[in-house]
């Protein structure tokens, strides 16, 4: 699996990209590469019900990339890490289909995000989740802990895509499923977009050819059982659509069984 890192970095990106997603915790009507909010989530293919049972500042604030969690079939009493949690969109989801017995730590290394997640987990008395700062390449999770991993729009944003896929199994118990809605390439981007560190950002730059990411799954310890296009997901600047339409970057949901 490549991971490109060899002109990037990653200290500025890791800036720009907590930068950026502050900015969505903060000021989610600014304008981005990407769209945000309720009405992207509902486009997405979230069911309104769902989103009506979890807080609306946190929906305010969702950047996710498609739906999985019809594919992650959460049961009660189940336990659930979100790797990049964000506002808490997915995580609260979660919640409500673990029920009171169930558990959810979201993590997440921007500090904004996680002030929002928690405010808002505070104020509508979401006892079952918990939000941590940490790495989605090494979060602070027992290992064998979790039935199920869940990231949305995260981790293509990652330098080293390697280990969020070795920590997602890590942390899974054997038979776990990990659940995920991402941004992939039909073919390989080129220097002069991996190096750019506000199309990184943005979720494109550090987007994996596609058949790399598969690979990489499975290299973690993986069987990847479902995988679907998200057609409803699209980028909304110029810069970030000719991109798009250059190297074929799409959203993708995938469901994988740790082994
Ligand atoms: C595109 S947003 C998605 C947030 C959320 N999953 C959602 O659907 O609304 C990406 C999130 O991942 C977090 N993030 C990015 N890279 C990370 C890393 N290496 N470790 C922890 N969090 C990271 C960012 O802080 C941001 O909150």
């Amino acid at each position: 699996m490549t991971t490109r890192t060899r002109a990037l970095d990653t200290t500025e990106l890791e800036q720009r990209v907590k930068g950026m997603y502050a900015e969505v915790a903060l000021q989610p009507d600014h304008d981005f590469h990407f769209e945000t909010g309720r009405a992207l989530a509902e486009r997405l293919g979230y069911p309104p019900e769902d989103l009506d049972r979890i807080p609306a500042g946190a929906i305010d604030s969702f950047a996710g990339v498609g739906y999985f969690l019809d594919l992650a079939d959460l049961a009660f009493g189940e336990t659930v890490i979100d790797l990049g949690s964000g506002s808490g969109t997915d995580s609260f989801l979660a919640a409500l289909h673990v029920g009171p017995h169930g558990r959810v730590v979201g993590v997440d290394m921007t500090e904004e995000q996680l002030a929002k997640s928690r405010r808002v987990a505070v104020e509508a008395g979401f006892g079952n989740v918990d939000f941590r700062v940490g790495y989605i390449e090494a979060p602070p999770v027992e290992p064998g802990c979790a039935d199920c991993v869940i990231s949305n729009g995260v981790i293509n944003l990652s330098p080293d895509k390697a280990a969020v896929f070795a920590a997602a199994a890590r942390a899974l118990r054997p038979g776990g499923r990990l659940a995920l809605a991402d941004i992939v390439t039909a073919s390989q981007l080129p220097e002069g977009v991996t190096c750019d560190a506000s199309l990184w950002a943005a979720c494109i730059g550090g987007a994996m050819q596609r058949d790399h990411y598969r690979e990489g799954i499975q290299a973690a310890g993986f069987e990847i059982e479902r995988w679907r296009e998200n057609p409803r997901y699209r980028f909304v600047s110029d810069r970030a659509d000719n991109a798009t339409q250059k190297y074929g970057v799409k959203s993708i949901s995938l469901l994988a069984r740790r082994l």
